[in-house]
């Protein structure tokens, strides 16, 4: 049976990982910068992660959501206490799709409203209410195109205004900070703007941390710049380090009733492990600080270094827009330095390194990289 061909792949095969590196299978070993696109938060293989998910799988690694897990709420009670969001309730499903999806069912079933609005250059994912809000018609099939949905201008407020003024939008759906159009910031005070529009219209507020989120922005949640309460938040990639897991962050305001989420395989014993080790490794080693020290080292570096147009993004979320085509620099960056790299659009590198990422990480990628210009 041959695989339905829907990536396009580099000759790559990675067989192990530690840290910030992985190794192929011809023993090639290569500087992770990209993270598995924003996935690995706390290092490849961390032996805290292995230990906790090896241990778990020797007890039981599922049953369904029928009985009690005292994960889950070990697992709330932790992401809580470190996302300083204690009073929100927690829905645990598999992606960040999903989480999504979840979180636009979720506001339309509290409002009794069907339309959610959306920004261009935003991605929410790829099933069916999420690919339907990303501004991206090449994946939108004609049957995810039936929901009611519209897309404003970035930070366009007046845009937003005239939209919820009809009450009749569920929800506005934000990125914390826009990835994979290119890492684009919300500022605080649209961040502010948006939330009243949505609070004097009875319009949920839905923060997309699916990438930006778990510290990832040198905050916990990359809205906390800024002084909102969003209604609901959906995390994934870096919750689980790998492990396929993702969530939902419900205000306390919006209460639950029996059967009106659920999944499978959402909140299972291998999913919470993976979760709180995830947790307890950035707590034990602090790594929202280290976000914050390595974006300031690797920054000040950067501007000493080659000629770029523009870095934007916020702690290990970076993009570097420079004046030549970016494919030909990670090209060389790739298979000359073995170091990955992400991209967006033509111009723009993204970063998006394990946390733990450090000094000496970050010296060898600009000597690289200005290699890697010098040859272009
Ligand atoms: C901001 C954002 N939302 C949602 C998703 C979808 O997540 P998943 O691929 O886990 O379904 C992504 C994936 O890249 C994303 O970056």
């Amino acid at each position: 049976m041959e695989l339905f061909d829907v990536y396009s792949l580099f000759d790559i095969t990675p067989v192990r990982g530690e840290d910030c590196y992985v190794w192929d299978n011809e023993g090639n070993k290569y500087l992770d910068l990209y993270g598995g696109h924003a996935v690995i938060s706390v290092g490849h293989s961390h032996p805290h992660y292995v230990d906790r998910i090896n241990s778990q799988l020797q007890k039981i690694g599922f049953y369904s959501n029928s009985v009690e897990n005292p994960m889950q709420q070990e697992l709330a009670d932790k992401l809580g206490q470190l996302c300083g969001m204690d009073d929100y309730q927690l829905f645990l499903c598999n992606s960040g799709a999903e989480a999504n999806e979840n979180a636009l069912k979720l506001a339309s079933f509290h409002t009794g409203r069907k339309k959610i609005l959306a920004f261009e250059r935003g991605f929410h994912g790829r099933t069916s209410g999420a690919v339907a809000i990303t501004d991206n018609e090449k994946i939108i099939a004609p049957f995810n195109a039936g929901h009611e949905v519209e897309i404003v201008p970035w930070e366009d407020i007046e845009a937003v205004e005239k939209s919820v003024a009809s009450k009749g939008v569920a929800a506005v759906i934000i990125e914390g900070i826009q990835g994979i159009g290119g890492i684009y910031v919300p500022s605080p005070d649209f961040l502010m703007a948006l939330q009243k529009l949505c609070r004097d219209t009875g319009t949920l507020l839905i923060l997309d941390e699916i990438q930006s989120g778990y510290g990832r922005s040198g905050k916990f949640f990359a809205f906390q710049y800024a002084d909102i309460e969003p209604d609901m938040v959906t995390m994934a990639k870096g919750m689980g380090n790998g492990f396929p897991i993702g969530g939902v962050l419900v205000a306390p305001h919006i209460k639950p009733s029996k059967g009106l989420l659920g999944t499978t395989f959402g909140g299972n014993y291998l999913a919470c492990a993976a979760g709180l080790a995830v947790l307890e490794i950035m707590q034990d080693e602090n790594l929202i600080a280290n976000v914050n020290k390595s974006e300031k080292y690797l920054l000040s570096k950067l501007r000493k270094s080659i000629d770029i147009k523009d870095i934007r993004g916020m702690g290990l979320m970076l993009a570097i827009e420079g004046y030549e085509k970016i494919a030909g620099i990670r090209q060389e960056l790739l298979f000359k330095s073995y170091i990955f790299t992400g991209v967006s659009g033509t111009y723009t590198m993204r970063l998006l390194p394990p946390m733990t990422l450090n000094e000496s990480h970050i010296d060898c990628f600009i000597s690289s990289l200005e290699a890697a210009v010098d040859s272009g």
